[in-house]
């Protein structure tokens, strides 16, 4: 997830493109540049890190001129550098974008085959040298060439492309990737997100899927990629610069929430392989028959998304696994040694904890392999090899998407090992992989009934203290749930393993404690819907999360939320959700502060 801009008019471009970059900020962070166009060539000033770092190089070199792109990134293909930062230029072409090229490695090798060099490792320069090549095969003009070159690839997207050898014309394009433009008198703007030009204008066309806008000073056309024409009405933006930034949603975390249909699909691009029923891990390559056993270490809610992971592994691989906080881990002596494969998870990829755990197990000889979210970050940085989410940033304290997509990830390489020591059958692993590329849509689904868990937060938000109770792989989702909510709503929760209920937790159980009880179809139905009994039979209020198509579960319920079916191996994905959903409008219900709740950290970077 990254954040772009771009402006055509007659006021100096640059000023313009860092306010809407600072206001994009939020999207990404690792680097940051603008190609500013004056008199027949364009200028790109580029650097790594934080804008305050573009915007100090920006005054030892000044790019005046009244067109240009700006960008700021957060780095999925190829690590944050300079090189790597956008603008992407090639020829007269200046690229920035916001997404994945999901066929990149054959376009990069077709493009390399007819004599391309390249200058980054990221998948954008790719469309730079398409775009050029289409203008030296003879495309008429830049949205022509855009266009020609957007047939070849695949993926999510949203581009803004500019043209020294056209310089009054701005071309973008949009698949999956948010896109507005902006209008102004005599000047218009392009970005990611309304926030980026807010302090510009308020008059927006927002760009749908399949389209291509060319932007000049004075007119806008958008058409689809056939170049058919589209008309569409302007809209007046009426939200504040705060609202906007959340897109329009009242806490980064609802917004986050929202969002794991798209980060989940990132995080699947260019990996699942249903031509041969395999997934791909970026090019790593694990000596799978040396790994005798797995261990987890992490921290939070990384460290529930490794007990999921578990289950994952063992089951499709048959691999030994063991799971352990990284706190526990670093100081416990831990027996590792060669023969193990330590996988860390940490959204942050900054966890101290986390990171001395990883230091202890190659100490000992462990390899190392890392789940983060943030690319070059110190713990993938120390691991032997790095596996990363595609979530974006993630900026409310409570981890949501970065969560689901670490389940994600997990359930990838659980189904490249579990092909390679042979415990997974190619028609097993065609089943998983169809379901893993349906959970986006089925996660848009229940975030799409947010309003049933609203009235539930209302309905159960003024107890004192909530139990969470799940089986095998839904128990870590249990423990999730209780954190969700102790994190956000300072309410007391606690997450069981529903057989352990009987040996403490029942006491508690009276008309005053709602108890969540995760129960979706499986092996362990009937078993949960004794614990579920057990509840109701002390007064217990139950709320249960089951599956679409369960007919049976109201009559042992209070209330029941449905999700929808998937695999065995992925259904924490989806029912991680309503429990997402339940704290949030718990907390909000209580007004506390959602996204910074007292006493949290984001990242965790001291003992
Ligand atoms: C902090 C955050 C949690 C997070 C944990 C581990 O406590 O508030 O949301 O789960 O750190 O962070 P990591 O970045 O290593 O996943």
């Amino acid at each position: 997830m990254c954040g772009i801009i771009g402006y055509i008019g007659s006021r100096q471009a640059t000023p313009i493109l860092i306010g809407g970059l600072r206001k994009l900020e939020y999207r990404g962070y690792d680097s940051a540049g603008v190609s500013v166009y004056s008199e027949g060539t364009s200028r790109v000033v580029r650097c790594r890190g934080k804008l305050a770092n573009l915007e100090e190089k920006l005054t030892r070199e000044p790019a005046a001129g009244t067109i240009g792109i700006g960008h700021t990134r957060w780095a999925t293909h190829g690590r944050p550098s300079d090189e790597n930062s956008h603008p992407h230029k090639v020829g007269p072409i200046s690229v920035i974008h916001n997404g994945i090229i999901e066929n990149h490695l054959a376009l990069r090798q077709e493009l390399q085959a007819s004599g391309s060099h390249f200058a980054s490792e990221t998948d954008t320069e790719i469309f730079a040298h398409l775009v050029a090549a289409q203008l030296v095969q003879g495309a008429e003009n830049l949205t022509a060439a855009v266009r020609r070159a957007l047939q070849k690839v695949r993926g999510s997207y949203a581009f803004v492309v500019m043209s020294d050898k056209e310089p009054g014309t701005l071309v973008a394009a949009k698949n999956s990737s948010p896109l507005v433009v902006g209008l102004g008198e005599g000047e218009n703007y392009v970005a990611s997100d309304v926030t980026a030009i807010l302090a510009e204008t308020r008059k927006v066309i927002f760009i749908d899927e399949g389209e291509l806008v060319t932007v000049t000073r004075e007119a806008v056309v958008i058409t689809d990629f056939e170049g058919k024409v589209k008309q569409r009405e302007p809209k007046i933006i009426t939200w504040s610069a705060v609202q906007a930034e959340k897109g329009g949603f009242k806490h980064f975390m609802l917004k986050e929430i929202h969002e794991q249909p798209r980060a989940v699909a990132d995080t699947l691009v260019g990996r699942v392989d249903l031509e041969n029923d395999d997934v791909l891990l970026d090019g790593i390559e694990l000596d799978v028959k040396k790994f005798k056993r797995i261990i987890f270490v992490a921290c939070g809610t990384s460290y529930h998304a490794s007990m999921v992971g578990e289950f994952m592994i063992e089951a499709l691989a048959r691999i030994p696994v063991e799971v352990d906080l990284a706190s526990e881990f670093r100081y416990r002596d831990p027996i590792v040694g060669p023969g193990d494969l330590v996988i860390a998870v940490s959204q942050s990829g900054e966890t101290l904890d986390t990171m001395e755990a990883i230091r202890e197990a190659k100490r000992k000889g462990a390899s190392v392999l890392a789940i983060s979210n943030v690319v070059e970050s110190s713990i993938p940085r120390l691991a032997d090899y790095s596996f990363y989410t595609h979530a974006g940033p993630e900026i409310g304290v409570a981890s949501t998407k970065a969560f689901t997509t670490q389940l994600v990830a997990i359930a990838l390489l659980a189904v490249h090992l579990g092909r390679r020591t042979g415990a997974l059958s190619k028609e097993r692993a065609r089943v998983l992989l169809s379901e893993l590329v349906q959970l986006p849509q089925k996660m848009t689904d229940i975030v799409d009934g947010a309003a049933q868990l609203q009235v539930l937060a209302r309905r159960y938000g003024k107890a004192h203290g909530f139990l969470f109770l799940g089986r095998s792989s839904q128990y870590p989702i249990a423990l999730e749930g209780a954190l969700k909510l102790k994190e956000i709503s300072y309410i007391h929760a606690e997450g069981y393993a529903a057989g352990e209920m009987k040996h403490g937790p029942i006491a508690l159980i009276d008309e005053h404690l709602p108890v969540v009880v995760l129960v979706p179809k499986g092996p362990h139905y009937e078993k949960i819907v004794s614990n579920l009994a057990e509840v109701r039979a002390r007064q217990g209020k139950v709320l249960a999360i089951a599956t679409k198509g369960d007919n049976d579960i109201g009559s042992h319920a209070d209330d029941v939320v449905l999700v929808p079916d998937t695999a065995l191996e992925l259904q924490p994905i989806l029912t991680v959700l309503p429990l997402q959903l339940l704290s949030y409008y718990v907390a909000d219900g209580k007004g506390t502060d959602v996204d910074q709740p007292r006493n949290l950290a984001k990242s965790v970077t001291v003992e």
